[in-house]
């Protein structure tokens, strides 16, 4: 038996409260499971460390494995606890294309945890059966952006549509201004998309790029793709069975203190999801995964399950993919759901 430690990233019991541990056990687990990973005794560490979860394994873990440790959501650093309770340092593969910092400079009212955004991916990730070589990441409601950058820094390709057209302005601004900054190789172009009738739908930005010189030189690049559109359109602007994984954290129902949050208090949450899931649906390859993180206040688990269910989509409602319910704050109970394109 090998033990290892992680520490937690400080960031995390923040977000959590008193659920953290159970949550990061059962992300782990959802990872460890995909990854062909057996860990054991997890349980959270005495070890004198400020906060970490200890775990053993039958075998020795590789370097793969300890790549995958290090996007875990709880992720600080990674120790093996070896003879007499010493911790040994691992240097974990860094799994970055773009670097931490694209998805932690924005701050503003409404943004989603970086962290918890994470988790949100990893989960998808694990439940996601489309094995592509490199993923295709999709949120319909991105708002300023906090999950395409995620994926970005992961080496995904990114999809998101936000209502909000002064926050699809930012990101463009935003987006741009890095990577010219961090002197990336990129290529940005704006453009308008019409439906069938020829009505305008959507301004639509879209960019590539690249981490290294070599890659965009011959094309190897990442895309970002965003529309500033009604969700509910996704099924017109998005090429059908085109993402593998869906991330999307949805409106609370609560405001966030700005005029833009106009569109996220403008209808029921569970009404505006069940007219949008078809059109994501369809946008989602076979196999592919979806994750949505929602206000228990607002809706359900119960509705938020029967609306993708009666959509295509296999609720996963066991562990380690149930049971993330957490509180945010007073108005905010927060919980989410994963499901697989059946
Ligand atoms: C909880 S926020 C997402 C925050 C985002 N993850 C971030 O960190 O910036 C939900 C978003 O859904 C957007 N939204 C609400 N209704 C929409 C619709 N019909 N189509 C597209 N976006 C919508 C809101 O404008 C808001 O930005």
């Amino acid at each position: 038996m090998n033990r290892y430690a992680i520490l937690a990233n400080p960031g995390h019991n923040r977000i959590y409260f008193a659920a953290a541990l159970k949550i990061a056990v059962a992300e782990l687990k959802a990872l460890a499971g995909a990854y062909a990973m057996e860990l054991h005794e997890i349980e959270e560490g005495s070890i004198g460390l400020p906060a970490s979860i200890c775990f053993s394994t039958k075998r020795e873990l590789k370097r793969e494995d300890f790549k995958v440790l290090g996007f875990s959501s709880l992720y600080y650093a990674l120790f093996e606890i070896v003879e007499g309770g010493l911790l040994r340092p691992i240097a974990v593969p860094d799994f970055h294309t773009f670097p931490e910092s694209m998805v932690q400079i924005l701050k503003y009212n409404g943004k989603t945890n970086e962290q918890f955004t994470r988790l949100m991916v990893n989960l998808a990730l694990s439940a996601c059966g489309t094995g592509s070589d490199r993923m295709t990441l999709f949120d319909p409601m991105c708002g300023k952006g906090t999950t395409l950058f995620e994926g970005l820094i992961r080496g995904f390709d990114v999809k998101g549509i936000e209502i909000n057209k002064q926050w699809v302005q930012e990101i463009e601004t935003y987006i741009v201004r890095f990577l010219k900054e961090g002197k990336y190789k990129h290529k940005a172009q704006n453009s308008k998309q019409s439906d069938p009738k020829g009505k305008k739908i959507a301004h639509v930005f879209s960019l590539t790029a690249a981490a290294e010189k070599a890659d965009f030189k011959a094309g190897n690049v990442q895309t970002f793709e965003l529309f500033n559109a009604d969700t509910r359109k996704a099924d017109i602007l998005m090429k059908k069975k085109s993402c593998d994984i869906i991330i999307c954290d949805l409106p609370y129902g609560v405001q966030h203190g700005s005029k833009s949050d106009k569109a996220n208090m403008s209808r029921s949450p569970l009404g505006l999801l069940k007219e949008a899931i078809p059109a994501w649906h369809d946008a989602l390859k076979a196999k592919g995964s979806i994750v949505l993180s929602y206000n228990e206040f607002t809706m359900k688990y119960a509705g938020v399950a029967a609306a993708l269910g009666e959509n295509g989509f296999k609720v996963l409602d066991e562990s380690p993919y149930n049971q993330y319910l957490h509180r945010v704050d007073q108005s905010i109970h927060r919980n989410l759901i994963a499901a697989v394109k059946a």
